[in-house]
C-alpha cells in the first residue's frame, strides 16, 4: 500500500504565497483594493483580452455575464449536460431555460454538429464548457453563434491556460468565465472566479453588478448585489498565474507518462487533444469498461490512491433538473457517465508516482 493518500488533486502553495497575504494585512485594505486591480490586470494581459473582472466564483461569473446580457426569463440557453451543476444552475438563476446538447465521444466537449437543430426564436446563448482543460471546436461553435445571432460564452473553470489556435481560451466569445477553486488549474486557496472579455459594455455591466449595481459611489443604477473577489484571494491569485503556465507543463508530463502506459490497454480509452488546441489536463480522465470502475477505484483505494469521476450523472438527469423540466435523451452523455474515471493530476505529483499509479490500473484492468 502506498504509503501517502494521493487524491485526484492538490493545492500548490509557497512562500510567497504567503508573503503576498502578509502583504494585505500591512496594507491594511482587505476589499475592493490594489490587489484585485492587480489580478485583474495580470488575468487579462495573460488571457490576451481587454478586461478581467474578479468575482466571487466561477458559478457566479456565469450569471453576471448572463445578467450583463439581459438574458432572463423566456430566453433558451444551449448548454451540455456532460459537466457539474454550475454551468447551468446560472441559466435557471435568470429565470431562462437550459436546452440540453450532445458532446463529441472524443472531446467531451459540445458536439457543433448537434446545435443547429436546437436553436429556436427564444435562443439568446450558448455556453461551452473546456472540460477537462480540453478545448471546444471554437472555429465551428463560433460560426453557428454568429449565423444565428446568440452570444457564445466560455465556461472556463478547468482551463486556465488551455489554447486554441494559439489564443487563450476565454477570449473568442463574448465572455469567458473562471473559477479560482482549489482544485483548479490555479487556485485563490478559497473561493473566487473571473470574467475575461473584450466587450466594454459587459465588462462595465458585470462589474456594476458584482459591486451592489453601483455607478460612482453610493449612485446605484443597477439592482445587483455583492460578488466581489477579497484583497486576500487577489494577491494569492497573482502568485499562482505566475507559475501557470509551469504548472500545465507539469500537468501535460504527468498527462504523457499515462498515455504512454495505457495506449496499448484495449480496455482503456485516453483523453484525446483536440486539434488546434493546448490541453491543459486540469483532469486526466480516462474511459474503462463500466462494470470494471467500480473494483478499480475500490481497489486503487485499498493501495491509498483515491480516483474520482467527473461526473457521474450528467446535469440533465439530475433530480433538481428533472423537476422542473421534460429532459431529452443524450445518449453519448449518459454512456460515458458510466465509464469515466479520473486519475490523480497536479503539478505536485511525482512522475514516479504517475507511472506507479498507470501500472496499478493496468494490472487491475487485465486480470
Ligand atoms: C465546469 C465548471 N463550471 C463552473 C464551475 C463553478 O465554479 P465555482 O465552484 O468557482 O463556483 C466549476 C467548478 O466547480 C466547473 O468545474
Amino acid at each position: 500500500m502506498n504509503k501517502e493518500r494521493i487524491f485526484t488533486s492538490k493545492v500548490f502553495v509557497n512562500q510567497e504565497m504567503r508573503d503576498a497575504i502578509n502583504d494585505v494585512f500591512d496594507s491594511g485594505i482587505f476589499s475592493n483594493g490594489e490587489k484585485a486591480r492587480e489580478f485583474e490586470k495580470k488575468f487579462a494581459e495573460y488571457c490576451g483580452v481587454k478586461h478581467a473582472i474578479a468575482v466571487s466564483n466561477g458559478t457566479v461569473a456565469i450569471e453576471l455575464v448572463l445578467r450583463s446580457l439581459g438574458i432572463k426569463e423566456g430566453d433558451e440557453v444551449i448548454v451540455p449536460s456532460h459537466t457539474t451543476m454550475p454551468t447551468v444552475e446560472p441559466v435557471l438563476a435568470v429565470g431562462a431555460t437550459p436546452v440540453f446538447a450532445e458532446i463529441s465521444e472524443e472531446s467531451y466537449i459540445l458536439n457543433p454538429a448537434e446545435i443547429e437543430k436546437l436553436i429556436t426564436g427564444k435562443t439568446k446563448a450558448l455556453i461551452v464548457v473546456h472540460i477537462y482543460g480540453n478545448s471546444g471546436d471554437l472555429d465551428s461553435l463560433k460560426k453557428i453563434c454568429d449565423t444565428h445571432g446568440i452570444f457564445l460564452i466560455e465556461d472556463c473553470a478547468q482551463a486556465h491556460g488551455t489554447r486554441y489556435g494559439g489564443k487563450q481560451v476565454g477570449s473568442f466569445g463574448a465572455a469567458g468565465c473562471f473559477s479560482f477553486y482549489p482544485t483548479k488549474n490555479m487556485t485563490v486557496c478559497g473561493e473566487g472566479g473571473m470574467i475575461i472579455t473584450n466587450d466594454d459594455r459587459i465588462a462595465k455591466m458585470s462589474s456594476m453588478l458584482r459591486n451592489h449595481g453601483e455607478e460612482g459611489r453610493y449612485n446605484h443604477v443597477l439592482p445587483a448585489s455583492n460578488y466581489r473577489l477579497s484583497e486576500i484571494h487577489c494577491a494569492i491569485g497573482t502568485k499562482q498565474l505566475e507559475l501557470l503556465e509551469d504548472f500545465i507543463e507539469k500537468r501535460r508530463k504527468i498527462a504523457k507518462i499515462y498515455d504512454d502506459a495505457f495506449r496499448n490497454n484495449r480496455r482503456i480509452i485516453i483523453p484525446s487533444e483536440n486539434k488546434n488546441s493546448r490541453h491543459s489536463y486540469h483532469l486526466y480522465v480516462i474511459r474503462v469498461p463500466c462494470e470494471k470502475r467500480k473494483k478499480i477505484i475500490d481497489e486503487m483505494g485499498m493501495e491509498n490512491i483515491f480516483l474520482g469521476i467527473h461526473y457521474p450523472t450528467p446535469v440533465h438527469l439530475q433530480p433538481a433538473i428533472k423537476k422542473i423540466m421534460a429532459v431529452p435523451k443524450l445518449e453519448i452523455t449518459e454512456k460515458i457517465s458510466g465509464e469515466i474515471l479520473s486519475l490523480p493530476i497536479y503539478p505536485l505529483l511525482e512522475e514516479q508516482d504517475a507511472a506507479m499509479i498507470a501500472e496499478k490500473i493496468n494490472y487491475f484492468l487485465n486480470d
